[in-house]
């Protein structure tokens, strides 16, 4: 999961890291509160989950709230690379003296943590690393060590630091460490790490941006990561999925499709897509990977979320017995269709091999459910789903 820039900041600042931290406004009036609140020269910036914000517009510096209100105005609804603006930090305005980089990512083709710095921040760091690579250090990090006093030393000195930077660096560097470690993230980015001043000629660092993705795989162990969730942005169905614990992901054709294993769902898509040219070009609409123990419930669960994809014209259920035998997977579509009485509304392929067909097969013969067609081979039954679809279009 990516992290707005605000909540990237919330969570340097936990750990340490000096941020320069406003507060969040979803209307021009809350921007123009937050700056009368924060007084002086405040930044109104968009947040949005892409890179490029203030070369797009979406960073503007306010002189006064009224300012800040109109930048706020003009920044809501504005679309950053297909990402509209739902909300803006309004930051106090800081005094930038210089702009640097620092940056700790997972490396996967290395097999270690990466950490990346250069004195020279302010530009795009991609532009950077092609330019001047030079300019760029990569130093690996070793996933035990980490990164302590010494490491973070020697990165800063890498990346060119000046004598007088290099303690203060390494100082954001061990807190950044902190941070990536503890927060589960594979990556944490300071993009500029400023030196601003203070007034009295003192120059402190601080995260003027921030860009954090967690790994959702450690989701059980950070409490706090649901709080991070972008609810509004999140598909409605595949919200409902993972609360049900199914692996559901929106595709945008016309058949939904249900399967059990990732690889027998992976070539059900295949297969499917294969079918719809010769059906008016229909593709798959979703899946729903329903696991080794599909239950009843487990496929009661998966009919309900993929019949309620209001894109969803037919769905092709594509299952292999195994340790689940087909008769209970037959029960467990004849049971889920009466659980869902009418909202059960579209027309369904089945296609059931492996453990125990025969009877899984019967099981649904017998019940001859007006919806339910069986279909022994899955390339037939492929070809019969996408025909219902276009049929149904
Ligand atoms: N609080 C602030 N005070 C003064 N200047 C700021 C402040 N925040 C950002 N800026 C200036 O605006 C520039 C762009 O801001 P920021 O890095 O947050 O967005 P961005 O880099 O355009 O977006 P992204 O990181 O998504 O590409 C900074 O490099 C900095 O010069
Ligand atoms: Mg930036």
């Amino acid at each position: 999961m990516d992290l707005f820039e605000y909540q990237a900041k919330q969570l340097f600042k936990e750990y340490g890291v000096p941020v320069s931290l406003g507060e969040v406004a979803t209307t021009a009036d809350d921007a123009k509160a937050a700056a009368e609140k924060i007084g002086g020269v405040t930044v109104v910036k968009a947040q949005v989950k892409v890179g490029g914000r203030g070369k797009a517009g979406g960073v503007k510096v306010a002189k006064t709230p009224e300012e800040a209100k109109a930048n706020a105005e003009q920044i809501l609804g504005m679309d950053i690379k297909g990402h509209t603006v739902h909300r803006v930090l309004v930051d106090p305005g800081a005094d930038i003296k210089e702009e640097y980089y620092v940056s700790y990512l997972l490396d996967r083709a290395n097999r270690t943590f990466l950490a990346m710095a250069s004195y020279e921040g302010g530009m795009e760091i991609e532009q950077l690393a092609v330019e001047r690579p030079e300019a760029l250090a990569k130093i690996p990090v070793d996933a035990i060590q980490g990164v302590d006093e010494a490491k973070a030393r020697e990165i800063a000195t890498a990346a060119k630091f000046p004598e007088n930077l290099i303690a203060p660096v390494a100082d954001v560097l061990v807190k950044l460490w902190e941070t990536f470690v503890k927060a589960d993230a594979t990556l944490v980015e300071v993009n500029p790490l400023a030196a601003v001043g203070n007034g009295s000629g003192d120059v402190t660092l601080v995260a003027l941006d921030g860009k954090v993705t967690l790994d959702d795989n450690a989701d059980f162990r950070q409490a706090r990561n649901a709080g991070f969730e972008d609810k509004a942005a999140a598909d409605p169905l595949e919200a409902k999925a993972k609360e049900k614990n199914l692996n559901y992901v929106k595709l945008d054709g016309e058949v939904g499709i249900i399967g059990n294993g990732a690889g027998l769902v992976m070539s059900t898509l295949d297969v499917v897509a294969y079918a719809g040219e010769k059906h008016g070009g229909v593709k798959p609409a979703n899946f729903l990977d329903i696991g080794g123990g599909a239950s009843a419930e487990v496929m009661a669960n998966g009919l309900d979320i993929i019949l309620n994809d209001p894109s969803v014209r037919s769905v092709f259920v594509n299952v292999f017995g195994g340790i689940t035998s087909c008769d209970a997977v037959a029960n467990g579509i004849v049971t889920a269709l009466n659980m869902l009485g009418d909202e059960a509304n579209k027309p369904l392929v089945v296609r059931l091999d492996g453990n125990n067909v025969v009877e899984g097969r019967r099981i649904l013969t017998e019940a001859a459910h007006p919806l339910v067609t069986l279909v022994e081979t899955m390339d037939d039954a492929a070809d019969k789903a996408a025909e219902l679809a276009n049929a149904g279009k």
